[in-house]
């Protein structure tokens, strides 16, 4: 897709001139305009991710002669609908669009399309509207494939070791990507747990009971300090299924009250997602176990080209045509591959690539 590869190098080197964003439902517009103005949508500057994938559409765009307004809805739905509104109203030629809430936007997406705004839906699918044209994200199965199969080969599964107790951790409810990801995770672990060399303790194995609202650390904090309160009083947990880095950082801190991390007590197995900085740094230092690298540069540039094209009546190129049905239409997808990470290949992936120097993990 349109030299993926060399457009990144310029965006690694561009994106540390950062974005001038006020903390809440911050906007900023920028570029020239002689492709017209996109939108984008972002759900919060609470997570590092987002203020990265903001800054990398930006460029992005720019670099293919469009100009750019970012705004984040700080993970209120209603905020970034009515976000959606303005940057409609103001005329923007096309819109990309991570939701916060995936059910929300349908009213508003009708405006678009009356206005005849092409919609990219972007890392999350949006539901339940026709009025979404395109979908880039990650292969969101394989995320959690790639979460499931650290945890079997560290506690040694498939050599028949065990038992061992795990616990699980799932995203927002609201989020399409949440069940994927479980979905991904469980179809490796199932087996585990049916011959019991994985016991889930807790008894919380159901979607709905594991589900952690925004993605937020603090109440996946709050929840394995109540599992480890009630479930964990003689017991030790082994591993922790997380699918994300600001989810992974609430239970180390949740399991680090309850004293593991030391010799006679080693911290579980713990997974996560999406390399930021704090996990990154983690995992160094021996406390997180394993992230999902997803490339937040290439994102921004599939979503980016699709805009780029859509304007200029071409088809967009596209690897999955059947998945991502939102239940109103099958969205055509361009879909990244994920990359598992921890202390062994952080160097090669994260810093030879350029993502993160040296000097910040220190
Ligand atoms: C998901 C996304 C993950 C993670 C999470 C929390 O939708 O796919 O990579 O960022 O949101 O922000």
């Amino acid at each position: 897709m349109h030299n993926r590869r060399t457009v990144l190098a310029a965006i690694v080197g561009a994106a540390s001139s950062a974005l001038t964003l006020s903390a809440c439902g911050g906007e900023s517009s920028t570029g020239s305009s002689k492709g017209g103005t996109i939108g984008i949508a972002m759900p919060t500057q609470a997570s590092e991710r987002w203020i990265t994938d903001g800054k990398s559409i930006v460029k992005n765009l720019q670099g293919n002669g469009y100009k750019a307004k970012l705004v984040y809805g700080e993970n209120e739905p209603a905020t970034q609908v009515s976000q959606i509104e303005n940057l409609i109203t103001q005329g923007v030629s096309a819109l990309i669009i991570a939701a916060i809430d995936n059910t929300s936007l349908t009213k508003v997406l009708q405006k678009a399309a009356d206005a005849k705004i092409p919609v990219i839906s972007y890392d999350r699918l949006i539901l339940g509207t026709k009025n979404v044209t395109y979908y880039a994200s990650f292969d969101n199965e394989q995320v959690g494939r790639l979460q499931a199969r650290y945890i079997i080969d560290q506690l040694g599964l498939e050599k028949g070791k065990g038992p061992f107790n795990i616990e699980l951790f799932a995203g927002s409810a609201d989020d399409n990507n949440t069940k994927y990801f479980f979905s991904g995770a469980l179809h490796l672990l199932q087996p585990f747990l049916d011959s019991k060399q994985l016991v889930v303790q807790s008894g919380q194995t159901a979607l709905k009971q594991i589900t952690t609202l925004r993605w937020d650390g603090a109440t996946a904090q709050k929840r394995m300090n109540s599992i480890l309160a009630t479930t964990y009083k003689s017991r030790t947990v082994d591993a922790v299924l997380s699918p994300y880095d600001g989810i992974s950082i609430g239970v180390l801190a949740a399991l680090r009250a309850y004293n593991y991390g030391s010799v006679s007590k080693p911290l579980p197995v713990i997974t996560g997602q999406d390399a930021e900085l704090a996990s990154v740094k983690s995992i160094i230092a021996g406390q997180q176990s394993q992230t999902v690298y997803k490339d937040s540069r290439q994102l921004a540039e599939v979503a980016a080209s699709m805009v780029d094209d859509v304007l200029n009546g071409r088809k967009p190129q596209l690897n999955d045509t059947r998945t991502y049905d939102n239940g109103a239409k099958v969205v055509p997808a361009y879909l990244l591959q994920p990359i598992s990470v921890d202390k062994t290949n952080y160097d090669s992936v994260l810093v030879a690539t350029g993502y993160y120097t040296d000097a910040e993990l220190k």
